[in-house]
């Protein structure tokens, strides 16, 4: 080399083949291999420069004025294509990454209230509005809570109808909440305004219209001056708000320990012919009262208890109590 022209074409020969070369680099990595090649510090444009030490003093202006214009126009071009497969980039992502608007959306199930749960909750709220107190209590009771204290001893024959799982010789499954009436009764003077819901445990085998674990809400109303009356006016309150109107409703006796008399409700839909049993029902018997230290002489009151399961049943025609526990999705969606 040495002159001038020699360098122009030179020049011109490496820019040339630089645009070839740079129209076909279509990724970052080849781009980068791109840079280093021509404008890295030992690259094709740095040695280039090398030149310059044989040039003429006269010549040196020209040549470095051409060598800087080479590695601007090599820069500006690496940069330009750099921009371009940035955008190109973008572009694929914003492709890729795109949602359809149009396509079907992807629908999540969202549980719902098991069906028990739910007529429990309807029960509750009928008698929440009239008045009452929801309380709960514990599934493990003592024998106390569960026999003696409602008027049955040790040897009474009525705690076989209770027959119930014992978790030792005085501590069992209770089989139904009247012990939690006991437990309000104990701790507030009267009057008691309460609904007992709770799931209770009964040695019963299980066919389409029993099952050992199942579900109960109780009703306690202990105040001055209550009669059997004040009873049946609230179930047919009671009755009207979850059944429906026009329902005729009959008592006819039973026999319960812990009240005298004691009921048991019937009602009768609008023009059916079949009586449905409903709860079992009475007023409290003086003994229970005693037992919790209320006077006998100045309060009475009634109870009733009725099944969770059986009321939904009744209402919603099921007709074997094992759908409640089997989950069969089918079922359960149908509430
Ligand atoms: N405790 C009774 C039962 O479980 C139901 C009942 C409650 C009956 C209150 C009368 C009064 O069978």
């Amino acid at each position: 080399m040495g002159d001038l022209s020699s360098l122009g074409k030179t020049i011109a020969d490496l820019n040339g083949e630089m645009a070839r070369g740079l129209a076909s680099v279509n990724d970052t990595a080849t781009l980068e291999a791109f840079r280093v090649e021509y404008l890295g510090r030992k690259g094709r444009v740095s040695q280039l420069f090398k030149v310059l030490a044989d040039v003429s003093s006269e010549e040196k202006g020209e040549a470095g004025r051409l060598l800087n214009e080479l590695r601007d126009g090599i820069t500006r071009a690496f940069e330009e294509r750099a921009t371009t497969l940035s955008g190109c980039a973008l572009e694929e992502r914003l492709t890729r990454e795109s949602v359809d608007m149009t396509l079907p959306g992807i629908s999540r199930a969202i549980g719902h209230m098991h069906p028990l749960t739910r007529v429990q909750r309807e029960i509750e709220s009928i008698f929440l509005r009239m008045g009452f107190d929801v309380a709960t209590g514990p599934e493990i009771e003592t024998e106390y809570y569960n026999f003696e204290a409602l008027n049955i001893p040790a040897d009474h024959p009525a705690r076989a109808d209770w027959d119930t799982f014992y978790i030792s010789d005085t501590t069992l499954l209770r089989p139904h909440t009247s012990p939690v009436q006991i437990h309000v009764m104990e701790s507030t003077s009267p009057p008691v305004r309460i609904i007992c819901p709770g799931r209770c445990y009964r040695r019963d085998a299980q066919d389409a219209t029993h099952s050992p674990v199942f579900h109960q809400i109780e009703l306690l109303w202990v105040e001055e001056g209550l009669s059997l009356a004040n009873l049946k006016y609230v179930l047919e309150l009671f009755t009207r708000e979850y059944f429906g109107e026009g329902y005729t409703m009959r008592f006819s006796g039973d026999f319960f320990p812990f009240t005298e008399p004691s009921v048991q409700v019937h009602i009768k839909a609008p023009g059916a012919s079949r009586w449905l049993e409903i709860m079992g029902a009475g007023m409290v018997d003086p003994a229970v009262l005693s037992a919790v230290g209320y006077d006998p002489e100045r309060v009475s009151g009634f109870a009733f208890g009725l099944g969770i399961e059986r009321m939904a049943m009744l209402k919603y025609g099921i007709d074997d109590i094992r759908a409640f526990l089997t989950n069969d999705l089918r079922f359960i969606r149908q509430f």
